[in-house]
């Protein structure tokens, strides 16, 4: 925090002298007004030639109604944005200022959409309006020159680098994943069991259990937690998403300047990014030169039928080609998208039921009877509404994506009778939904029971994977594995708390990018066999 306001401190002295620069230096300067600035703002510029500068820096509100927090001149509501928890934060101030609100941060404006009905009208009624990306510095760093399909704009090259992915991730999940996902679900058992009752911290199983599935979907390659390869890959993915959500890096986005200064930080990331980039390419170039010799599971790979869909134009009206950057980038996407959000799941679920012991025995009842001693396949789950419910529950309170990543409007549109200009970034404040007073009741506390028959609470009010054009890519893949995963854990173990633990793990989390649990131990002690 403290980090932070440095940070802003030092970015809004910056702001301050070049505006001071500009005002001085360029008397001349066209009337020119941002695209998409209101009329408001026009108007005030005219004849004002220093109004004229400041708002080209600080453009005003999108609409003189849409409600929002007092914003100060230069950091804007940049302090707002700076809390430890913001999905929390933000959902506070929807309390305050309704369930669309507006922030502003540097010279962009954003809005922040805070109830399932007002995202839903903005992603999925009017996907075309809101379907791209905001531009950034640090994430074209990132994301190879905005080449990634998380962080692309919205693009006739992005929808097809987009549906090469779907049809890869489809084919090889109808194919392969529940034979993927059973198999590390039965390799988690057993590191499980080798604890032998002591208590440990679960979370780094629960990613490379994730990990291994995208990583077999992906090249048909699996790793041992201890690989010196895996550490090597987790290692780099997480301090890239880890350094990318850090005020020192964020700070470039805002205010330009400050790239020209030292940044060690950013020079971290930089090199982050060519370490991952070097591990994927040699993934990808091992894969290409062995592929006559390939395993059945190995030939069924997502990356082969990436590599298939090489080089021919694809299905649109441009016909656009895809390149070998689209392969690596729809790599690194699977990679990230799908490894912590899974892994950060389980360990809110086993957290959550560490709080609630009766609904851990429910689940394991539920599986006793319905199952008969087998293990479940995911045809089960309509019968297995305790576990399915337990799945929504968590979902509901810890979307681990809390926050979506941020969309952009590609032209001038509306959400909740508000206009809202192209360009506006507009935040999708998934945990503020999950939390809206007005959809559930009792919306803080953790009641799977809602989701069960005459529970009042319906699953289609969940919006965990966003929604639109957008929606997450690995929706499928994931929902597969949280029920399968969770339906082998506590088929097969009971949690209980750590001996030595006097209070039961945290259930505020960490929010970045992902919202994880706060680390905590547990013991995995297995049920009687059947
Ligand atoms: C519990 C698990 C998961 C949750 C809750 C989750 C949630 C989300 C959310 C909220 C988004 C942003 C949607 C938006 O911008 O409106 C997203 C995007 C994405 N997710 Fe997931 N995700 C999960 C697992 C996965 C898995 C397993 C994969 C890969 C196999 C994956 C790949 C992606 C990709 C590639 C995107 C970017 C989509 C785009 O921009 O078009 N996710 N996810």
């Amino acid at each position: 925090m403290t980090a932070y306001v440095s940070v802003v401190i030092v970015g809004a002295v910056v702001m301050l002298t070049l505006l001071w620069i500009l005002l001085i230096y360029l008397p001349g300067k066209g009337d020119k007004v941002t695209q998409g600035e209101p009329n408001g703002c026009q108007s005030a510029a005219v004849g004002s030639r220093l109004l004229h500068s400041f708002y080209q820096f600080f453009p005003c509100s999108l609409s003189p109604s849409l409600p929002g927090p007092l914003s100060l001149p230069l950091l804007g509501n940049m302090l707002e944005l700076a809390h430890d928890h913001l999905p929390s934060h933000l959902t506070s101030l929807a309390r305050r200022y309704g369930n669309i609100y507006r922030l502003k941060c540097g010279n962009t404006t954003m809005v922040v959409l805070n109830s399932g009905d007002i995202i839903r009208e903005a992603l999925v009624k009017k996907w075309s309006d809101f379907a791209g990306r905001p531009h950034s510095y640090t994430g074209d760093v990132v994301s190879g020159g905005g080449r990634s399909i998380s962080l692309g704009d919205y693009s006739e090259e992005w929808r097809a680098h987009r549906r090469l992915a779907h049809n890869a991730l489809q084919r090889c999940s109808q194919q392969s994943l529940h034979g993927v996902i059973q198999k590390q679900a039965l390799h988690l058992r057993q590191v499980l069991l080798d604890y032998n009752g002591r208590a440990a911290d679960l979370s780094e199983d629960f990613t490379v259990a994730a990990s291994n599935v995208i990583t077999t979907l992906a090249f048909g390659k699996e790793y041992e937690k201890s690989s010196a390869e895996l550490q090597r890959l987790h290692g780099c993915l997480n301090e890239i998403v880890s350094l990318w959500g850090s005020p020192w890096i964020s700070a470039l986005d805002s205010f330009p300047l400050l790239r020209k200064l030292p940044n060690p930080p950013f020079s971290r990331l930089l090199k982050e990014v060519a370490r991952r980039d070097d591990i994927i390419r040699t993934h990808l170039d091992e894969y290409k030169m062995q592929a006559p010799s390939k395993t059945s599971e190995e030939a069924i790979a997502i990356t082969s039928a990436l590599l298939n869909g090489l080089g021919k134009p694809q299905d649109t009206t441009q016909g656009v080609v895809l390149t070998d950057t689209h392969v690596h980038m729809a790599t690194v996407d699977l990679l990230i998208g799908g490894t912590e959000t899974t892994a950060a799941w389980l360990s809110w679920t086993v957290a959550f039921l560490l709080h609630r012991p009766e609904v851990q025995y429910r689940v394991y009842d539920e599986l006793c009877s319905v199952l008969d001693g087998r293990y479940p396949q995911y045809s089960d789950r309509h019968r297995l509404p305790v576990l399915c419910a337990v799945i929504s529950e968590v979902l509901r309170l810890r979307p681990v994506a809390p926050l979506a990543v941020p969309h952009r409007a590609i032209r001038d549109s509306s959400i909740a009778g508000y206009f809202i200009p192209k360009n506006t970034v507009i935040i999708p404040n998934l945990f503020g939904a999950h939390h809206d007073p007005a959809v559930w009741t009792d919306p803080y506390a953790f009641k799977p029971e809602r989701f069960l028959e005459g529970g009042g609470a319906s699953t289609r009010a969940l919006l965990p994977f966003g929604g639109g054009a957008r929606l997450c890519l690995g929706e499928a893949v994931a929902k597969m594995e949280l029920f399968l995963f969770t339906a082998y854990l506590l088929r097969d173990f009971q949690f209980v708390p750590a001996e030595s633990q006097t209070s039961l793990p945290d259930l505020t989390g960490v929010a970045s990018v992902v919202l994880k649990a706060k680390a905590y131990t547990v013991i995995a002690r297995p049920r009687p066999g059947p």
